[in-house]
């Protein structure tokens, strides 16, 4: 037995050590203590996780918070709870389920008609590694949710962003960008094999190529536009992952990990850092760690493919761009949708 006890000690201390350390190790609070009275934000997937303590932590700090969530009941749960939290009355649920264009742009023309300004709009709502599941439109389900959708919602929403200059977009992306791949021939997953993962990662990567196009095409007005990975943050966002699925994996280790990952109120901060910060006041363009600028991945700085995705991804949800890349007028259109063939439109 007491050859046990040095390596079950040894074990004990450096896993106190590292649950006492992980808020500091990775990444802590954001430094700013602004406030946003007046200002008007947008957070997607606002719900639960990430988005509903973004929600939360930006009512504290006296905004007029906009939750875009898909399931009322759950939106209308959090907003009430936000309200009551911090006694902040001007926090509301609106309906936007990002897997349907015809949602996104339901939810835009409520946002144009009751909205006076969007000071921020954090695109944060996403799904990972689910099944082949298609979104309304025939997209793949992540590509469809966590990039087309967002890049539909930003572009309807641009005018109103425009007229509340200095204003800021916020993108939501990962870490998982540094191993994803654009497959300009296969975007929606169609032909090859699905791969959950790499489905997600190229998601991923589509969020920060899409920063970088939008920063380019916003130059000179006066909105920015930054990507940023949260850390790794004990959400729901595994819910279709082996961890969540069997039994031993979230009863046992479960717990393990998320004693190990920050929680969601702190995995908001780097969101709060972005949308917030003085010192990020005319910053665009630029992809955080937590809180920490960094260079992406190679594939991430391709101009060449942020533009090409972003002419593929106006024709799939139905935008027509009058604008070119790099200039300061990035009018969109509003073009008829047909019904949709994902691969005859690439
Ligand atoms: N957690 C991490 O470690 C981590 C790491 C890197 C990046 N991220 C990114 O951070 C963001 C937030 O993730 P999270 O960790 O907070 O995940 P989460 O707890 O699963 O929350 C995701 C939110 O997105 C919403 N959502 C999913 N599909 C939607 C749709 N079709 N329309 C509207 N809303 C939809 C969810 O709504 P329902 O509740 O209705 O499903 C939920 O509110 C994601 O973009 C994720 O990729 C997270």
């Amino acid at each position: 037995m007491s050859r046990y006890i040095l390596p079950v000690s040894a074990f004990g201390a450096v896993f106190g050590c590292a649950v006492l350390l992980k808020d500091h190790v990775t990444g802590g609070r954001c430094p700013s203590k602004a406030t946003i009275n007046g200002k008007t934000v947008i957070v997607t997937g606002a719900n639960t996780g990430i988005g509903k303590e973004t929600a939360r932590e930006l009512a504290r700090r006296g905004g007029r918070i906009i939750m875009g969530c898909r399931n009322m009941e759950k939106c209308e749960a959090a907003a009430k709870e936000i309200r009551g939290k911090t006694l902040n009355p001007h926090v509301y649920a609106r309906r936007l389920d990002l897997a349907s264009t015809k949602s996104i742009r339901e939810f835009a023309e409520t946002i144009k008609q009751e909205e006076q300004r969007v000071d921020i709009l954090i695109n944060n709502a996403g799904v990972m590694r689910c099944p082949a599941w298609k979104t309304e439109d025939g997209f793949d389900m992540q590509f469809g949710v966590n990039h087309l959708g967002h890049f539909l919602l930003t572009n309807l929403l641009l005018d109103k962003l425009k007229e509340s200059a200095p204003s800021r977009v916020i993108n939501l992306a990962s870490l998982a960008h540094i191993v994803g791949k654009l497959d300009f021939e296969d975007l929606n997953w169609e032909k090859k094999k699905f791969d959950t993962k790499q489905a997600y990662c190229q998601s991923k990567l589509a969020n920060v190529l899409f920063t970088r196009e939008l920063a380019k095409r916003l130059q000179g007005t006066g909105v920015t536009v930054n990507a940023v990975h949260p850390g790794v943050v004990a959400t729901e966002l595994g819910r279709y992952t082996s961890l969540h699925q069997s039994q031993f994996s979230s009863s046992v280790l479960g717990p393990f990990f998320s004693l190990l990952v920050k929680s969601p109120a702190l995995g908001a901060h780097p969101s709060v850092y972005l949308a917030v910060s003085e010192e990020l006041e005319g910053v665009t363009g630029r992809y955080y760690d937590v809180m920490t600028e960094k260079e992406p991945a190679p594939q991430a700085l391709d101009d060449e493919a942020a533009c090409r995705l972003w002419e593929v991804s106006s024709r799939l949800v139905g935008l027509e761009q009058k604008g070119q890349s790099g200039t300061s007028n990035p009018s969109v259109q509003i073009v008829p949708k047909k019904k949709h063939t994902v691969m005859s439109e690439l």
